[in-house]
C-alpha cells in the first residue's frame, strides 16, 4: 500500500488524485469492477457502476432514493444492523422472513410480498449476522419472485470473496433473466437487482471504498443523490484501491485472508465443539466473518453478555439485529479478528461462562 501511494504521488496521476472528481468515480476502476461482474454472469459496463464510500454509503442511497415513511422493505431474519440503522432513518417498515441453513425461505418470501413491499434487503454470501449462504436453487427462487412482483432487491455482498470450503454461487443479480438477456455490449438498461460490492474486507475498510452496479437509471438516481452527500468518494482512495488492485496485490491477500480466517474459523468450531454445553447451538459457515449461536429459549444473551464480560470475553447479543424483536437467546461471534490464541481463551472464557449458566440437558 506503502509503495501504490508513492507510486501515486510520484508520477502525473498525482494532481488527479488530490482533486475534485466526477460523482460516479474514477473510470479506470469503474471498468475494472464491471469487467469483474461480467465474470460473475452480470453483463454491464462501467455505467452500471458506482463508486460509494462504503457499502454503507451505497445502502444509504439507495435509501434516500427509494423509501418514502411507512415504506415495506423485506429483510432477512435476522439482518444488518448498518441496514436498520440507515433505513429505519428514512421511515421505512421492516418485514422480517424466516431463513434456515439455506437462506430465506422463498415461500415466506412469496407471502410477504403479498404486503405491497417497495424494496427486499439480502445477504446472501455468509451473512451477517448467521453466515448463512442463499442456496443457488433459492436464488433462482428469490430473483424469480422479485421480478415478478416487480420489487426492488438490493444485493449486498461484502463477503462473497471469502469463501473457505464449497464453489463460488453466481450473484443474485446474475439470476435476473432480464439482465442476461439484455446481453451485448451496452450498458444494463433492465432489472430488478442492485448489487453492492465492498473493498472493506478484501483491502481494507479505512479507505472507504465500495461499489453499486445496477441497471442505468438506479445508478443515476443514486449518483444524483451522492452529489447532494458528498460530491464524490475519496479520489486518492479510489486510485489507491485501483493501484493495488491491478498489480495483482488484492488477490494475494484474499488468498492470505482465506487461509488465516478459515483455520481461525476451524479452531472457533473445533473448541465449541468440544466444550460448550449440548443445548447450544451454531451455524457453520462456509466463508465470512461470523457465526450464529443459540442458546436455550429461556436465555437472554444480554445477561450472559454482562457475566461474559466481567471475565473479559465480548460477542454481540443478538437482539439488535431483529427489527421485529425476538433472538434474545442468540448471539454472535466473530472468528476473523483475533488470533488463534486469543480465540482459544475466549471460547475458553465463554464455554466456562455458558456451562454455568445453561443448565445441563437432564
Ligand atoms: C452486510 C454488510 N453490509 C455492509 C457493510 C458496510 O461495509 P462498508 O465498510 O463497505 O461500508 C457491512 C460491514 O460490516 C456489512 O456487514
Amino acid at each position: 500500500v506503502k509503495e501504490a501511494a508513492a507510486r501515486l504521488m510520484d508520477g502525473e496521476q498525482a494532481t488527479v488524485a488530490l482533486q475534485y472528481h466526477p460523482t460516479e468515480g474514477y473510470l479506470p476502476l469503474r471498468q475494472m469492477l464491471a469487467t469483474q461482474m461480467q465474470d460473475l454472469g452480470v453483463p454491464c459496463t462501467a455505467e452500471n457502476i458506482l463508486i460509494t464510500s462504503g457499502s454503507q454509503q451505497s445502502i444509504d442511497l439507495l435509501g434516500k432514493v427509494l423509501i418514502n415513511p411507512g415504506d415495506k422493505v423485506i429483510v432477512e431474519k435476522p439482518t444488518f444492523l448498518g441496514f436498520l440503522q440507515a433505513w429505519g432513518i428514512y421511515g421505512a417498515d421492516f418485514v422480517s422472513v424466516e431463513t434456515d441453513d439455506d437462506g430465506i425461505i422463498p415461500e415466506s418470501l412469496a407471502a410477504a410480498l403479498q404486503q405491497g413491499i417497495k424494496a427486499i434487503y439480502l445477504i446472501p454470501n455468509f451473512q451477517n449476522p448467521t453466515g448463512v449462504t442463499i442456496s443457488a436453487k433459492r436464488r433462482a427462487a428469490v430473483v424469480a419472485l422479485a421480478d415478478q412482483y416487480g420489487v426492488p432487491l438490493l444485493e449486498d455482498d461484502p463477503y462473497g470473496r471469502l469463501r473457505y470450503e464449497g464453489d463460488a454461487l453466481p450473484p443474485l443479480m446474475a439470476y435476473d433473466v432480464r439482465h442476461v438477456s439484455a446481453g451485448g455490449d451496452g450498458p444494463l438498461s433492465e432489472g430488478n437487482v442492485v448489487y453492492l460490492g465492498s473493498f472493506s474486507k478484501t483491502f481494507c475498510p479505512g479507505i472507504r471504498i465500495a461499489w453499486a452496479c445496477g441497471p442505468t437509471e438506479i445508478i443515476k438516481l443514486m449518483t444524483q443523490a451522492k452529489q447532494g452527500s458528498d460530491l464524490h468518494t475519496s479520489t486518492f482512495g479510489q486510485m489507491l484501491t485501483y493501484e493495488v488492485a491491478r498489480d495483482g496485490f488484492i488477490d494475494v491477500h484474499v488468498a492470505r485472508l482465506i487461509k488465516a480466517y478459515r483455520a481461525r474459523r476451524d479452531l472457533m468450531l473445533h473448541l465449541m465443539d468440544k466444550h460448550f454445553p449440548e443445548n447450544v447451538s451454531w451455524t457453520h459457515p462456509k466463508g465470512g466473518l461470523f457465526l450464529w449461536v443459540r442458546l436455550p429459549e429461556e436465555l437472554d444473551a444480554q445477561e450472559v453478555f454482562q457475566t461474559a464480560i466481567k471475565r473479559n470475553v465480548a460477542f454481540v447479543p443478538g437482539q439488535s439485529f431483529f427489527p421485529d424483536g425476538g433472538g434474545k437467546n442468540t448471539l454472535r461471534l466473530n472468528f476473523s479478528n483475533a488470533y488463534p490464541e486469543l480465540i482459544e481463551e475466549g471460547i475458553l472464557r465463554l464455554a466456562e461462562v455458558l456451562s454455568e449458566i445453561v443448565a445441563p440437558v437432564s
